[in-house]
């Protein structure tokens, strides 16, 4: 018997927001089109004209902009004028949920407000330590201090402008092996992170519809 039964589902549109080489962006990439994720990947922005991420994103035939500092600064324009402009032209493609995945710039609420609880950020420590730049390279210098034994990796919730801070979606510890120096170390920390981001994004997209879980 013919099924009269029409899908009306969508997938979930997913905005990149990204500063350098994207292996977290590849990470999504790959997870939507491998199926992973009921969601794909609309657009995808950067403040680095030169970043891989770019590169990343149109090998893969999704659409990417650039949105640059320097000349907003230039103009004298503030860093709300910025933010409120990158805001209009990410919600031109009807975001779900945005992503911040190695985007280098501390959003102000004229950006957020545009995108209650849908703006998600990932950390590469565990939550409350490392805030900032150079998490990574500051946990293991507080290993080799003896102050930690492991750091790890999270999935939050961005609220605000509180830098790497907001609730929690997802975290995994980390242990620091004596077999570690920091490239290892990096280098684990970053598949942890391709692996923990896709988990919190299942979190929040219910398969076969576009309902996006909110806190
Ligand atoms: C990741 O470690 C992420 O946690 C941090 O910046 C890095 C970006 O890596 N915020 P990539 O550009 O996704 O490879």
């Amino acid at each position: 018997m013919q099924s009269n039964l029409i899908s009306n589902t969508k997938k979930a549109n997913l905005v990149v927001l990204a500063s350098g080489n994207g292996s977290n962006l590849q990470a999504i990439i790959n997870a939507c089109q491998n199926n992973q994720l009921f969601a794909r990947v609309a657009a995808v922005f950067s403040d680095n004209p030169n970043c891989y991420a770019l590169e990343r994103a149109k090998l893969s035939g999704i659409p990417t902009f650039q949105h640059i500092w320097s000349s907003y600064k230039k103009q004298f324009l503030t860093r709300n004028d910025y933010d409120k402009d990158l805001a209009v032209k990410v919600r031109e493609h009807s975001p779900d949920i945005v992503i911040l995945a190695g985007w280098m710039r501390i959003l102000t609420k004229e950006f957020l407000n545009f995108f209650p609880q849908q703006v998600i950020n990932l950390h590469p420590a565990l939550p409350g330590c490392f805030p900032g730049i150079h998490a990574i390279e500051r946990a293991w210098d507080a290993y080799c201090a003896g102050k930690i034994t492991h750091t790890g990796v999270m999935v939050h919730y961005v609220l605000d402008e509180d830098v790497d801070n907001g609730p929690v979606l997802l975290e995994e510890i980390v242990p620091i092996l004596g077999t570690d120096d920091l490239d290892i170390l990096k280098t684990r920390i970053h598949l942890v992170e391709h692996k923990l981001l896709i988990s919190a994004l299942h979190l929040l997209i219910k398969e076969d519809s576009t309902t996006v879980q909110k806190l």
